[in-house]
């Protein structure tokens, strides 16, 4: 039985729905077991024991408001780095192997060619700094443990930078969008999926414990997104007026913590592991606004 935390949030909800495509038998939890409490944990795994013992917790949670996190630092370590530790404790107790997911952010951006697992972290924020100490928190207290480091996220089950840029477009003549920023869009669905083949990969025994890097195949940056974004999303009907998109460097447009210049991951550890190509992230973008239509 897998235990998938953080089943409500936008990758949770997505891997749920993975998980019984595979016919992956789990029990979903989200807030109302708090991972930065142990012993709710620990009382969960308990209840759990009498029926079917876990073999497997995944963990989606986590403190995810990047600004946010700089005036927060307390919340945001809580759940980054005290809860994944937590949840590893809790499987290393009972032998259940664990999936957590990281970031893109645990790395400084500074990079030239797309950073490989094992490439040296060096984050520039808070919400990375919790995310790298989360992912030592992880592997301090299971050793049956996978991490998978993702990046630009969006899909159906939360708000995202495709979902704020329909939201725009639809209501304004121009949208100004940084240019200076180079990363890979990952489809929360296709994580989600690779997250359950990792999975199955595991329980046949020929995947080692690690981390890996997954996200769609290309490289771009966030003006480059907003423009096929805006392509896609008035030839599929769901955008109905014009709306330019300009290009701006992340001077002019201000946030209260500096993002990874460069966040381009190295997939090429999964793509060997799970012997599957990588779904552009332009035809992802694509199948994600069709989803939208319907
Ligand atoms: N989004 C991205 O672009 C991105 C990129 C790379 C990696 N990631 C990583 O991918 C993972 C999933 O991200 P996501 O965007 O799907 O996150 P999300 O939508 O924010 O989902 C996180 C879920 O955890 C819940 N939660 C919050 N505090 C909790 C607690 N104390 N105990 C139990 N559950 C709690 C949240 O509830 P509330 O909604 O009520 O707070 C939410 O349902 C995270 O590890 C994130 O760091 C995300």
């Amino acid at each position: 039985m897998i235990w998938l935390i953080g089943n409500k949030g936008m990758l949770g909800t997505e891997l749920s729905l993975a998980l019984d495509q595979r016919g992956l038998a789990h029990t979903g939890t989200d807030r109302e077991v708090d991972i930065t409490d142990p012993a709710a944990l620990h009382r969960f795994v308990e209840q759990q024991a009498k029926s079917t013992p876990l073999s497997w917790i995944i963990n989606c949670a986590a403190y995810t408001a990047v600004d946010k996190a700089e005036d927060d630092r307390d919340t945001c370590r809580r759940l980054n780095v005290d809860g994944p530790g937590n949840i590893a404790c809790a499987a290393g107790k009972i032998g259940a192997r664990v999936l957590h997911i990281s970031t893109d952010y645990v790395f400084n951006g500074k990079g030239t060619r797309p950073y490989r697992e094992d490439d040296p972290t060096d984050p520039i924020g808070m919400y990375g700094l919790s995310k790298r100490d989360g992912e030592a928190a992880v592997f301090a207290h299971s050793n049956a443990a996978y991490i998978i480091r993702s990046a630009w996220m969006y899909g159906r089950y939360g708000n995202n930078f495709v979902s704020t840029m329909l939201r725009l477009m639809a209501g304004r003549d121009t949208v100004r969008v940084v240019n200076n920023q180079r990363g890979s869009p990952t489809w929360a669905n296709d994580l989600a999926n690779i997250a359950a083949d990792l999975i199955l990969r595991s329980d046949r025994g020929d995947l080692p414990y690690g981390i890996y890097h997954y996200t769609n195949g290309g490289d771009i940056t966030w003006f480059e997104f907003a423009k096929e974004i805006y392509v896609q999303g008035r030839a599929l009907g769901l955008l109905l007026r014009d709306c330019a998109v300009i290009p701006c460097t992340s001077a002019e447009y201000p946030a209260k913590v500096a993002r990874p210049a460069y966040s381009v991951l190295d997939k090429s550890k999964i793509q060997r592991a799970l012997g599957m190509p990588l779904s552009p992230w332009d035809t992802s973008l694509r199948k994600y606004l069709e989803t939208c239509v319907r």
